[in-house]
């Protein structure tokens, strides 16, 4: 494993971060199962593990601190949480970024996780609005307070991540950045010149290029399938453009997908998620892995046929 020095902090974090989310956090996905990716991830070097609230309908968080109560020490692992998604009855997430259900939130991270401290500490897809200086305060105040360690955002819409670009408070990004968006590059140059943190969400792009992912696996390829039919309108197309990815010599299709994004020098880590640990340890090989100029050429080119289509 590979690690990267924190812009803000003096964390160091392994380039290749496991998100805590999506199917991994699903009620209905064995928790000996669960636990199996995480332990298979500490044990070859990750030490920084992504989650949310509000993710699978607020399960994911939990499984989590359950992974890290199993974790002998868990003083060396770097935990990133989220806030700012609540879920009304029936699941139906809203959005809150009051001040006060912030706070509330990140308490109830805390305890989840069984930390004293959140050391990086997301608002969940906010809105302009959203940046009030009470929120600031509040987590200028929390930030003091010890509660979080770095004040960051996730979000993918440009107008967001511009605006966090120049907000001096927000110290980090989590940004979607992958074979299908290489025009991140530029903006997270300029994250790293204005001295804040970048953190990919979802480096493989959900491995929809890759033709196996299209071999039903049981009841969670239904769930990774209705996902990447909703995520992505032009998937048809996402998917015939990237198919050359499919016959790169060595390496699987998620492999080359990784080896692209942390061939960015500028991002902090990149974080990817699965449900099997065979998958993972395929994937920590990549970090020792470059693909070539001429194949993140092809990769960029291919990215923007499908943008201008
Ligand atoms: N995606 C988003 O919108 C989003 C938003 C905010 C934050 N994030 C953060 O980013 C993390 C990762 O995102 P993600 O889970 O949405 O998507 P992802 O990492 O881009 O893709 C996950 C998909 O890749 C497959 N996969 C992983 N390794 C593989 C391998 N070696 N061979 C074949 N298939 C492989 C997984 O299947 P298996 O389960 O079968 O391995 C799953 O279908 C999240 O957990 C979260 O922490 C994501």
């Amino acid at each position: 494993m590979k690690y990267r020095q924190l812009i803000n902090t003096d964390l160091t974090i392994s380039e290749l971060g496991l998100g805590c989310a999506s199917y991994w956090g699903k009620k209905g996905f064995s928790e000996k199962q669960a636990l199996k990716v995480f332990s298979t991830a500490v044990d070859n070097g990750i030490n920084y593990f992504d989650t949310g609230h509000s993710y699978s309908a607020g399960y994911a968080e939990q499984r989590l601190g359950k992974a890290l109560k199993s974790h002998q020490s868990n003083n060396d692992l770097v935990i990133s949480s989220k806030a700012g998604t609540r879920m009304a009855r029936w699941g139906r997430p809203y959005n809150d970024f009051s001040p006060t259900w912030i706070r509330e939130s990140c308490e109830q991270s805390l305890r989840h996780l069984n930390l004293q401290q959140l050391p990086i500490f997301f608002l969940h897809g906010p809105n302009p609005e959203d940046f009030t200086d009470e929120l600031f305060m509040e987590l200028e105040c929390m930030q003091r307070a010890g509660k979080i360690g770095l004040i960051g955002v996730n979000a993918f819409a440009d107008h967001i991540l511009e605006l966090c670009l120049v907000q001096p408070m927000v110290q980090a990004v989590m940004l979607d950045f992958n074979v299908y968006k290489p025009q991140r590059v530029e903006l997270i140059k300029q994250f790293k010149t204005a001295g804040k943190d970048v953190f990919v969400a979802g480096a493989l792009a959900g491995a929809i290029y890759d033709d196996k992912f299209w071999h039903f696996q049981g009841r969670k390829s239904i769930w990774y399938w209705l996902r990447a039919w909703k995520n992505n309108p032009q998937l048809k197309i996402m998917k015939r453009e990237m198919q050359f990815i499919n016959k790169i010599p060595g390496l699987s299709p998620p492999q080359v997908a990784l080896a692209y994004v942390l061939s960015h020098p500028d991002l902090s880590a990149a974080l990817i998620g699965s449900t099997e640990p065979s998958h993972l340890r395929e994937l920590m090989t990549v970090v020792d892995t470059e693909i070539g100029e001429e194949l993140i050429v092809k990769i960029e080119s291919q990215a923007q046929k499908i943008m201008s289509s």
